[in-house]
């Protein structure tokens, strides 16, 4: 009897303790969503009124602004180790005028160019201090890009800013590249849309609209607003970094989870970001929309996925007369998903689209270099024995 009677008091005490609590629990819950919403308002409210709009630069930079002397061009190199094309770039930047390029390397941390690493003395310690370690389809790669434009726009004279791997090949002298790109008041950055894009994860929105996702080459060459405009970002970088991420490789010891790992997004930050930070502060009227560095990709894999995809490397055979005179006689690029035919140009006068080619093994850099491509051939460099 009064384990009966203690049961059928028990529910009308907790009744109305449940409902108090229920109610203490909607409070809490409620003043929670208040302050994460108030912080989330004050994290994008800032940039999404003004992106980048406000004149000061966030970070204390040379004010370049007001510059009239010699436009220079940032050769900027993202590179593993040392440079394997050091010879052609030697030749490459010995045709040139001193005053009109500079030169930044993000290698290796503590990975140093002196006479031990390279053969070509444009490199010594051009090297960033700050270099980070690069994992390739990371976000760290776009950081060791970021830290490049960053370091390069300390100097003001620089106006241009080429982004190159070590794979790169220039396929001409350094005056035809640096009236093309002097010339151009635009960008030249690679970048359209895919409907059938999967990369885009809709986490990142609000920041990362996906009317403004872009997709495209790494390889780009940006005026110096723009370059400005990469390094002062301080919020769509943190959205890739915490959205945009290689899917990992199948792994068999961990059996049953491969299939939610597959099921993730599969972002290559670096085929995103310059395109989609752009986009988002409103500034492809100022680009030409297209890479001025090109890369051939093996047709045969055409049937797998993109991602399966390999560029092309060009050995000594593949780098003859003919097989150069056909990159460089390119002058539109077709872009399949947008319809869309980029007849090339730097500003309104029609040129071909191609100044530099990947990716070129030592073989085919020599080849170019005893061609004269880039400059005056000089055997010296190649009988000298590599660092
Ligand atoms: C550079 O190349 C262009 C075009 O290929 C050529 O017309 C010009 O004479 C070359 N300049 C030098 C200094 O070799
Ligand atoms: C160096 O820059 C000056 C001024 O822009 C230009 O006249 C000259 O042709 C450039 N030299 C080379 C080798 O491109
Ligand atoms: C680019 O083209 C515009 C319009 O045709 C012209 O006004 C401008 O001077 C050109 N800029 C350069 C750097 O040649
Ligand atoms: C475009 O590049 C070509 C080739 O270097 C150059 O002759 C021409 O002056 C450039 N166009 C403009 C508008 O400067
Ligand atoms: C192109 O891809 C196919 C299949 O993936 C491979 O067998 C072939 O060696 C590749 N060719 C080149 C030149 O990379």
């Amino acid at each position: 009897m009064s384990k009966k009677a203690q049961t059928s008091v028990k529910p009308g005490l907790s009744m109305r303790h449940v409902l108090c609590l229920g109610w203490k629990i909607v409070i809490l819950v409620s003043l929670a969503l208040c302050v994460l919403a108030f912080i989330r308002i004050q994290q994008y409210s800032e940039p999404m009124i003004s992106p980048y709009s406000t004149a000061l630069p966030r970070r204390s930079r040379v004010l370049a602004d007001q510059f009239t002397g010699n436009p220079k061009i940032a050769f900027l190199f993202l590179v593993r180790r040392n440079m394997p094309l050091d010879f052609l770039w030697e030749s490459f930047f010995e045709n040139a005028d001193k005053e009109n390029f500079s030169i930044y390397i993000h290698s290796e941390p503590g990975f140093v160019y002196d006479e031990t690493t390279t053969r070509s003395s444009f490199f010594y310690n051009q090297q960033l201090k700050n270099s980070v370690k690069v994992a390739w389809g990371e976000a760290n790669m776009i950081e060791a890009e970021r830290l490049l434009f960053e370091e390069a726009l300390q100097d003001p004279a620089n106006r241009r800013f080429v982004l190159l791997s070590d794979s790169c090949v220039p396929l001409y002298n350094f005056s035809y590249i640096y009236n093309y790109l002097v010339g151009s008041p635009r960008s030249f950055v690679d970048s359209f849309t895919d409907k059938k894009d999967e990369r885009y994860n809709p986490k990142m929105s609000p920041v990362i609209s996906k009317r403004n996702w872009r997709k495209g080459s790494q390889w780009v060459a940006l005026i110096r607003r723009h370059a400005e405009v990469v390094v002062d970002d301080e919020t769509v970088f943190p959205v890739f970094r915490k959205f945009c991420k290689r899917r990992p490789p199948v792994d068999p010891a961990r059996g049953k989870k491969n299939l939610k790992l597959q099921k993730q997004h599969n972002c290559i930050p670096d085929e995103h970001y310059v395109q989609t930070l752009l986009a988002l502060n409103d500034l492809e009227s100022e680009l030409e929309r297209r890479t001025v560095t090109y890369t051939s990709w093996n047709q045969s894999a055409t049937k797998m996925e993109h991602e399966a995809w390999h560029p092309f490397t060009f050995s000594y055979a593949d780098s003859g007369p003919q097989q150069i005179k056909n990159i460089k006689d390119i002058n539109h690029v077709y872009y399949e998903t947008e319809f869309r035919t980029e007849w090339c140009s730097n500003n309104s006068t029609l040129v071909t689209c191609f100044l530099f080619a990947r990716k070129f093994s030592r073989g085919a850099a020599m080849r170019l270099l005893s061609r004269g491509i880039v400059g005056n051939f000089d055997v010296s460099a190649l009988l000298e024995p590599p660092p």
